[in-house]
This record gives structure tokens, sequence and C-alpha cells, in this order.
């Protein structure tokens, strides 16, 4: 027996709405963990591309960005060849692209806005994990597994949401796709166990990202108020590293007993029954 040493995250890192908010800190924290690579995959323009990588490269580690959209089967495909192309194999896929959806009651819900929603949140991670799970099917386990463990031939980490146990009037669309996210994270843990490939998520809190933009608005508002309110009952502001390093140290092979789980990463939000 001896100490552990070398970096956590050795292995290759494939990560949807990668290149901003939170699936970026997600790239940045695999790279401070020693990844080989990094692969952002996001439909953002070239300017955002270019910052979301050079955040990863100034760590140190080799990045490449591939513009697919997770709601059309043949870029997600596509996307998972390209990286395997790269680097040879995908050891962590995080599934973080995703869109806030409508603001909207049931009774006034226009179809087209629901079906957008689902169309990523939901149906961009089923693709997303279907993809990288075909590819972890076909590849031998990450090398270094200590003697007595099971082999781990991939991990995904898929995002999810505290509206995946709680919702917010006006905000069906978001909810339901996030309540989806579990289903398929649970269906694919099971499917998964035999290939040695652990399949989790993730529910980050309140993280004011770019997609919340129009949610929040100006800082007097009405969504800026509900806003407040959301960071007390979390405790305080968070940091975007802080859901990245979860994602990382879940995809690790030590955690090689943990499969079909939803980790929150919520400061406490869901288990406070009170705003302060
Ligand atoms: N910010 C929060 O408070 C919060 C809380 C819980 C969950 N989330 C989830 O975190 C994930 C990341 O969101 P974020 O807050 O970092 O916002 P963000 O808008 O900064 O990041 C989302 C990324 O997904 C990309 N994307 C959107 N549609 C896509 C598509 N069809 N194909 C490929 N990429 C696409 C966007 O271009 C963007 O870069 C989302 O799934 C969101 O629901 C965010």
């Amino acid at each position: 027996m001896s100490k552990r040493t070398g970096p956590l995250a050795p292995g290759v890192a494939f990560i949807t709405g990668g290149a901003r908010g939170l699936g970026n800190a997600i790239a940045v924290s695999f790279a401070k963990e020693g990844a080989r690579g990094v692969v952002l995959v996001d439909i953002q323009n070239e300017a955002t591309f270019a910052e979301g990588k050079k955040r990863v490269e100034d760590v140190g580690c080799e990045c490449l960005t591939i513009r697919a959209d997770v709601t059309k089967e043949e870029d997600i495909e596509r996307a998972v060849k390209e990286a395997v192309e790269k680097f040879g194999r995908i050891d962590y896929a995080a599934n973080f692209a995703g869109v806030v959806g409508p603001s909207a009651t049931i009774a006034e819900m226009a179809l087209a806005d629901w079906q957008a929603t689902q169309a990523v949140n939901s149906t961009g991670v089923l693709l997303a994990t279907k993809h990288e799970m075909r590819q972890m099917m076909q590849q031998d386990s990450i090398p270094g597994i200590e003697s007595g463990r099971v082999p781990q031939n991939g991990s995904i980490v898929n995002c999810a949401s505290v509206n995946s146990l709680m919702s917010l009037s006006g905000s069906s669309a978001y909810t339901a796709s996030k309540h989806a996210v579990m289903g398929i994270t649970k269906a694919a843990a099971l499917e998964g166990r035999a290939h040695h490939i652990r399949v989790n998520a993730v529910s980050p809190g309140f993280l004011l990202t770019k997609m919340l933009d129009g949610f929040v608005g100006e800082s007097s508002g009405k969504g800026a108020e509900m806003w407040n309110e959301f960071e007390k009952r979390q405790g305080r502001a968070a940091q975007f590293e802080e859901v990245g390093d979860v994602v990382v140290l879940l995809s690790l092979p030590r955690c090689s007993l943990v499969n079909g789980t939803n980790v929150f990463v919520d400061g406490g939000f869901t288990v406070n029954e009170a705003n302060n």
C-alpha cells in the first residue's frame, strides 16, 4: 500500500455546453486536475469559443473545440468521433448544454417553446449520453485503477438542477426537462453498470451565468429581487468552479460505487426551510 500521487484526473474530458458558464468551469477544473485533453462542444460564437479554450489552455491542457448542436444526433455523433480521433478515447463526459426555457404558466405555454426546451435540456442529454456511452463501451478501462477495484471505462455526469426536485410557478418547461435528466441518468446508470460506465447527475443551485441574463435582468427589477431571495436561501453567491470541481470529483475512479445519483451543489438550498 502506498500514498496516492499524480494527477487526480489524467484522462480526456468531453463537455457539452463547454464554451462558457458552468460547462467551461468544469473544463478548467479538469485541466487543473491534470486532464490529458479537454473537448468543448457548443454552438457559441467564435469569440466565446476562443475565450473558453484559452481558459483551459492557460492551465497547460490541450483543448479541442467542436461546434455541434446537441439537439441534432448527427452533430453529437460527429463530435464524439472527432474527440476520439484527436485524443483516442473519452474518460469523463459532462453534459451541460442547456437553456432556461420560457417563463410561462402552463395555461399560457406555447408548444414550440416547450418543445425547444425539451430538445436541448432533455433530448440533448439523451443523445449525448447515447453516443458517449457507445464510445465508452468500446474502450478499455482508464489505466491506474487500484488493485481490487473494478475497471472504469468511463463516467458521465449530466446536468440537472434544483428543478429536478422542486419547481416554481412559470417554470414547467425547465422543471420537466430537468426531471427528465434524472430519468435518463437513472436508466443509463443501470445500463452502464455491465460496461463499467457510471452515470450520475449534479444539481447546481443558483449561479449567475449568461443563461440567466434575461431572467434576472436589471438589478432593481422583479427577477433580481427573486434572485436575491434564492441566494439568501442558498447561503451566499456561488462560484462557477464550485460546480466544476464537484463534477471532476464524481468522475474519478475512486467514486466507483457512486452511480445513478443526483448530487446537489446548492449550499443547502434544497434542505433549507427558511430564507435565512
Ligand atoms: N446557472 C445556474 O444557476 C444553473 C443552475 C442549475 C442548472 N444549470 C444548468 O447548467 C447548465 C449550463 O448552464 P449555464 O448556467 O452555465 O448557462 P450558459 O448559457 O452559460 O451555458 C450553457 C451553454 O450551453 C450551450 N448550448 C445551448 N444550447 C445548445 C445546443 N443546442 N447545443 C450545444 N450547446 C448548446 C450554450 O451555447 C452555452 O454555452 C444548463 O444545463 C443549466 O440548465 C444552471
